[in-house]
């Protein structure tokens, strides 16, 4: 796990979006694992300027959310689909069907979740997964005690997180209860991840996860085990880490030619 440590969260920026940059020159028809909430916000609004000033194309690419509310109406701001719709993918050039999401309206959610699990497999797998980290660990909805070899499923939301999303909502009490959600196995599948955690209310967090043992009860504390993930947190999200000095010297001697 390689652990990135930045003054701000607009720092961390174009190191995320290079990875994007360099993925599509390389692969054009990449398979992107989408995140919603506001930490990747700032790495979506470079890549549509990418797309605009410097023809940063997405025309090839396929995409996958993380995950989506349960019962939200169709077309719903706060519905992961519209989310990612208006803050990201309909201001660059995917094609029609391309960008894909849980179906949180569906009759069957039990099946909906399953299908959506195969269709990423069945697409060969996602090449670059952004993931946001929730204040208790959680990746995706996977919540504290998810098991680490989940699929995607129906998930019930916990009250910690029902209370960090009403910012979004009129009043919590507008908050889903439940969501289907990638599983942390399906997570684990990506080839490379890319988690990002700002401010203070992430520390512990993210001190847990990348140091502390691996456990359900932290669960994006299953990175450690990823082959290729990088963290990139901010001075703030990264206050409680034991390893600072040292993430920040790795990061400062690593070759130009190397990218994350
Ligand atoms: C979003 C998601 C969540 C968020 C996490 C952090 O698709 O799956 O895990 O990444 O809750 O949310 P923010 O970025 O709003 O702090």
């Amino acid at each position: 796990m390689e652990v990135v440590i930045v003054d701000t969260p607009t720092d961390a920026v174009p190191i995320v979006a290079d990875a994007y940059s360099k993925l599509l020159t390389e692969k054009p028809d990449a398979i992107l694992g989408l995140a919603t909430g506001s930490t990747p916000l700032g790495v979506y609004k470079e890549l549509i300027r990418r797309h605009k000033e410097q023809g940063l194309s997405f025309a090839q690419a396929r995409s996958f959310n993380l995950d989506e509310y349960v019962g939200l109406p169709e077309g719903h701001p706060e519905a992961y689909a519209t989310f990612i719709r208006r803050e990201f993918t309909d201001q660059v050039d995917f094609r029609p069907g391309a960008v894909k999401g849980p179906n949180g309206l569906a009759e069957d959610l039990l099946q909906a979740a399953i299908d959506y699990d195969n269709e990423i497999v069945d697409s060969g797998g996602i090449d670059l997964q952004i993931l946001g980290i929730g204040s208790d660990g959680h990746i995706a909805f996977n919540e504290p005690m998810s098991s680490l070899g989940s699929r995607t499923r129906l998930k019930t939301l916990t009250e910690q997180t029902r209370a960090d999303n009403a910012r979004f909502f009129d009043s919590i009490d507008g908050v889903p209860r439940l969501c289907l959600t990638q599983g942390i196995g399906t997570i684990m599948e990506a080839r490379h991840i890319v988690m990002l955690g700002f401010g203070e209310n992430k520390a512990d967090a993210v001190h847990a996860c990348i140091e502390g043992p691996i456990m359900a009860k932290w669960p994006a504390s299953a990175l450690q085990l990823h082959p290729h993930t990088t963290v990139v947190v901010d001075e703030a999200a990264a206050s409680r880490l034991e390893e600072h000095d040292y993430y920040k010297t790795t990061w400062s001697k690593k070759p130009d030619w190397q990218s994350i």
